[in-house]
């Protein structure tokens, strides 16, 4: 069965990943919609956490500001007062991914075939650095993601400079020879901004100035991504052993296609991450 999610041909994917709980995917995600919304490129926000941080961002944004787009991948039962709907309108051109944590490894080649870019938040702690490098690992060789072809970027999260967890963590990401592309600062503006609903740029800059310094290589990064073409290596399908039992994004249109048995039709339990949001007795108790 294939369940159809939202898509058109023009629509571009930032995949924002990092299977280590609290590393800060919702927090860059959020704050990339809304980067990209404010600046006049109409951003959709695609949320695959059960947890649905991302979502309830979206619900505290002010009506006022520019739309992000909501796209609730787990189907959630809720009350939500927004309405999230599944087919995404052509003008918007950008879709951002929050996943969740504790991804396995063959999901992630899901996630990150045909997506233009792959954002890494990795915090800056032994638990976590250890956690990086596993994830790194499984992104080259299940995920088939190239490190030449620079759709992958680190950002390393929560940064204190000077510190001993930053220094590790700078020398262990230059060993790998992947990009990072920034650094963002332990700082309260970020809990502050997904209160309101808001990305950091859309904050008053006076208040968030060395955040938005830090933003700026970021923003740049993922510009330049957003203007590349996806090469056949990005479009590669990982093989079966990253497909198994999971669903898998179709290249050619941009759509995300769900792949599962007859008569487990519900989307979230054909969705990677999203299982574990149902209550225990929406499962099937063969399953
Ligand atoms: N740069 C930062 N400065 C201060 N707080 C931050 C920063 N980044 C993230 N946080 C806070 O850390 C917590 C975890 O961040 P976030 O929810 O983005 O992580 P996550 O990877 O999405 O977590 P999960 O794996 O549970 O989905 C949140 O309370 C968030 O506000
Ligand atoms: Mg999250």
């Amino acid at each position: 069965m294939y369940l159809k999610v939202p898509s058109h041909p023009d629509l571009k994917r930032i995949v924002v990943i990092n299977p280590k709980g609290g590393s800060g995917k919702s927090t860059l995600a959020t704050n990339v919609a809304g980067f990209l919304s404010s600046s006049g490129h109409p951003a959709a926000l695609m949320d695959f956490d059960p947890q649905g941080s991302a979502l309830r961002w979206l619900q505290n944004r002010p009506d006022e500001k520019p739309e992000v787009f909501g796209i609730d991948a787990c189907e959630r039962d809720t009350t939500m007062t927004r309405s999230f709907r599944m087919q995404v309108p052509r003008h918007i051109r950008h879709l951002v991914i929050d996943t969740p944590a504790a991804l396995a490894a063959p999901d992630m080649a899901w996630f990150t075939r045909g997506a233009h870019a792959i954002l890494v938040p990795v915090l800056p702690s032994d638990i976590d650095i250890h956690a990086a490098a596993r994830l790194i690992s499984d992104l080259l060789v299940v995920a088939k993601v190239s490190r030449r072809m620079g759709r992958l970027g680190v950002v390393a999260n929560r940064v204190r400079e000077n510190t001993v967890g930053y220094r590790k963590l700078m020398r262990f990401l230059g060993r790998l020879q992947i990009a990072v592309i920034g650094e963002l600062r332990d700082s309260q503006n970020y809990v502050h901004a997904a209160d309101q609903g808001l990305s950091i740029h859309e904050m008053q800059p006076s208040r968030v100035r060395k955040d938005l310094d830090t933003w700026a290589p970021i923003t740049d990064w993922l510009g330049g991504r957003l203007d590349l073409a996806l090469t056949p290596r990005d479009l590669l399908d990982p093989g079966p052993a990253a497909r198994e039992g999971s669903a898998v994004p179709s290249p050619e249109s941009g759509a995300v296609s769900y792949r599962g048995s007859a008569g487990r039709s519900p989307a979230a339990r054909l969705t990677p991450g999203c299982e574990s949001s149902l209550p225990d007795r929406a499962r099937d108790p063969a399953e």
